[in-house]
């Protein structure tokens, strides 16, 4: 066999092999991917319950609607994540207390959406983060189930 040939052969395996290392999906990668495909889900599926549940009174815009519904778009009180616990709770169980968003105070009631899952919220509320909250990170269905269990109804 002439030598060239034999590189020829002996390289072959060699270079698949760091192909598949370097371009192959590696285990860190398929997590990631994963993580993307479930947040754009959340996005979309929160989106219909957004439009279902919430815009009503928030408008699909996020705008609110003068001094009844305040807006949710560049809300103070939606972009404090220490309201979190908060806007998870009143989406379940309803609110009615006086709040104020941007200097202004609201003081409607919120209604409870009793039939909503721990997923669906979750659902809405990575939605409506990452829209309005600068928050662009997936809220699981299992961090909203802890709050849920905590809240004060
Ligand atoms: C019937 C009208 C109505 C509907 C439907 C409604 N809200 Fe509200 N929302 C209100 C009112 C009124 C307040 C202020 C409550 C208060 O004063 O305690 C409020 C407050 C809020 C706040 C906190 C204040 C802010 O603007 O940042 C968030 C966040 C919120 N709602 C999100 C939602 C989401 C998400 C849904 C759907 C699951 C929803 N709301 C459905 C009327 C509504």
């Amino acid at each position: 066999m002439k030598i060239h040939k034999f590189l020829g052969y002996a390289a072959c395996p060699i270079l698949i092999s760091i192909f598949l290392y370097r371009c192959g999906p590696g285990e860190g990668n398929r997590q990631n991917r994963e993580d993307y495909i479930k947040y754009n889900q959340y996005l979309v599926e929160g989106k219909r319950l957004y439009l279902l549940h919430c815009s009503n009174c928030h408008q699909e815009n996020g705008k609110g609607l003068g001094r009844l519904y305040p807006p949710l778009k560049d809300s103070d009180y939606l972009k404090n994540m220490d309201n979190l616990y908060k806007v998870v709770c009143s989406i379940k169980y309803g609110q009615s207390e006086v709040i104020i968003v941007n200097g202004i105070s609201y003081n409607q009631p919120m209604p409870a959406n009793p039939w909503l899952t721990d997923l669906e919220i979750a659902e809405i509320i990575t939605y409506v983060y990452s829209t309005w909250g600068e928050n662009e990170e997936l809220f699981t269905h299992q961090k909203t189930g802890r709050i849920l269990d905590s809240c004060n109804h």
